[in-house]
């Protein structure tokens, strides 16, 4: 804590006195130092949730109905570091009126770029080609040596045809690919039998959990490939290191875990798999832009008294 002044409460809500308050806001994480900055301008800093007004949400932290029971009756926003809101229970912030923004378009680009980079380093053997040199082993150029797939040329499902999907979507097609969206409305199966890439953009919710899952797997062709930088639940992993292990399908692209930052020991030990821990958005452009983002929710709500545009409940 960086005060001693205890908040007053009026209807569960903090009174402001603007002349020695101001808003306090708990960031959960790590954050750049302009992010810190900006925030330090306007905000009081609280090393703890407890009597704060707004909390700025970081992976890993669960923002559950305990945190936000802790934080008190005078929290009015959960501002996530990040477009997914599946570490937020928006349904207990809901029932208390507190606004939850993220942070949608900024990261679209960077993370759309790490769907293509994950799909091209696979299938052009890029990490394999790299722990195989680390590992020493002797080689010579050959014309059948280490052959990879192009992406020019192959269909690639886009599961999910959101912001970050239409993306990689564009970055597919001027890579040569042919592109295939699979929305709400549409057959996952019939786009998984035909797509050479299945890339993955949906939302982790209920609905989207194991979307991927032993028959999903089982609909794609043989020599198609997994690529997954959503969320890590929508994989069944123990059925795809199976799929991957029986050559069920080609290979996996995966920058997000089912038990996250736990990685399955099966897909380690496959060559067939090129792995990122959580990067989507890790360009230091980016995750500076999030955080400003993030941080000009909780102004506008707790200083301006304006619902920020950026809210999903
Ligand atoms: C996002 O924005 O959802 C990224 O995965 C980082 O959390």
């Amino acid at each position: 804590m960086t005060t001693t002044s205890k908040p007053s409460f009026t209807s569960g809500r903090a009174i402001q006195d603007e002349s020695t308050q101001r808003p306090r806001v708990n960031v959960t994480g790590a954050i750049p130092e302009r992010v810190r900055a900006s925030l330090a301008a306007d905000f009081e800093l609280a090393d703890s949730v407890e009597g704060v007004d707004g909390i700025l949400a970081l992976l890993p932290t669960r923002v559950d109905d305990e945190l936000i029971g802790r934080a008190g009756r005078q929290l009015r926003i959960v501002a996530n570091y990040g477009v997914g809101v599946d570490n937020i229970d928006l349904e207990a912030a809901r029932s208390r009126g507190i606004v939850v923004a993220n942070t949608p378009d900024v990261l679209t680009k960077a993370t759309a770029e790490q769907a293509i980079a994950l799909t091209l380093a696979l299938l052009r053997r890029v990490a394999e080609g790299d722990r195989f040199l680390r590992r020493g082993a002797e080689w010579r150029f050959s014309v059948e040596f280490m052959l990879g797939e192009s992406l020019d040329g192959k269909t690639v499902a886009i599961v999910g045809p959101g912001r970050i999907g239409r993306e990689t979507a564009r970055l597919a097609e001027a890579h040569g690919a042919a592109v295939l969206f699979v929305g709400r409305g549409d057959s996952l199966h019939d786009a998984l039998r035909v797509a050479d890439v299945v890339s993955l953009h949906v939302p982790a919710t209920a609905a989207t959990r194991h979307l991927i899952d032993a028959d999903a797997l089982a609909a794609m062709k043989s020599t198609a490939v997994l690529v997954n930088t959503a969320r890590g639940t929508i994989v069944d992993e123990a059925a795809l290191v199976e799929a991957l292990r029986s050559g069920r399908i080609a290979g996996a692209a995966l920058d997000v875990f089912e038990f996250e930052p736990h990685v399955s020991a099966g897909l380690l030990e496959l060559e067939n798999v090129v792995l990122t821990p959580h990067l989507g958005s890790a360009t230091r452009e980016t995750r500076e832009a999030m955080g400003l983002l993030a941080a000009s929710a909780l102004r506008s709500l707790l200083i301006d008294g304006v619902v920020p545009p950026n809210v999903v409940t």
